[in-house]
């Protein structure tokens, strides 16, 4: 494990992690002053792309995002989502997270799911390739988007993979949607951090996607809290650029040559 990675999991029991969706070099390079972890999240393929679900994201749109990305990260640990469909064998991971890390130069990948992808993650952490673990509601393949962790069978799987990903490398796990109490007992049960969405205070850290919070997406989830009105300014900025222009007022001769 390098140096960076070692560090983001001294974090664990200290102060809380704070992560943040980033999709391209402007806003990487906002965010990046106040994170310490970094995602390129294949929730671009709503956000951006209005896919229905993240199922449509291809490898060479997360490559091109994230080679933006990397241009505005200088201090926080960057880590990329493994699409869809790229790490259906170990051979396959293997192959399309070299191509992540080669092309993108980021720290880390992280896929979704538990017992089904420990052989994965141990060929991925074995070719020294760090992976970020995802539990709870995993989008990439969810039926219904329903929080996690109500049912005791369906607490215990999640608390069993918990375990089963710590012991196969990963070096920290993002718990989506995820009961409280689950959420709470996960994260003293393995010695990771466990980095929240809709999974309560108890986490190590917590992650948004940053057009939630900043008030460009439109998304109604509870676990989202919007600090801030972009929309609005945006709006309003363009506004006032129409004016200037209908009525002669840009450009003046300051913005002339
Ligand atoms: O794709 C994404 O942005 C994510 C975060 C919501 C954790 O996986």
């Amino acid at each position: 494990m390098n140096s960076k990675i070692i560090n983001f999991i001294k974090r664990k029991n200290k102060s809380k992690i704070i992560s943040l969706t980033a999709y391209s070099k402007n806003i990487a390079s906002i965010i990046d002053k106040h994170c310490d972890l970094v995602l390129v999240g294949d929730s671009l393929g709503s956000v951006l792309y209005n896919f229905s679900s993240t199922k449509k994201v291809t490898l060479d749109m997360m490559i091109e995002h994230s080679k933006s990305v990397r241009m505005g990260v200088k201090k926080s640990l960057m880590v990329v989502d493994m699409p869809h469909n790229t790490y259906r064998t170990p051979r396959e991971a293997l192959r399309n997270a070299k191509k992540i890390i080669s092309k993108t130069k980021c720290d880390a990948v992280k896929l979704e799911g538990g017992k089904k992808f420990v052989q994965i993650i141990k060929t991925l952490t074995k070719n020294k390739i760090p992976v970020m673990g995802h539990l709870g509601l995993l989008p990439q393949s969810a039926i219904n988007f329903k929080f996690k962790g109500k049912e005791t069978k369906e607490r215990k799987t999640i608390l069993r993979d918990s375990k089963l990903l710590e012991e196969a490398g990963v070096f920290s796990i993002v718990l989506e949607c995820i009961e409280s109490s689950l959420a709470k007992e996960i994260t003293k049960t393995i010695k990771i951090p466990t980095i929240g969405i809709g999974a309560s205070v108890h986490c190590d850290g917590q992650v948004l996607v940053t057009d939630d919070l900043m008030g460009l997406n439109k998304i109604k989830a509870r676990f989202v809290k919007k600090y801030a009105n972009i929309e609005k300014q945006i709006n309003d900025a363009t506004l006032k650029f129409k004016k200037d222009v209908l009525k002669r007022k840009f450009p003046t001769k300051k913005h002339s040559y």
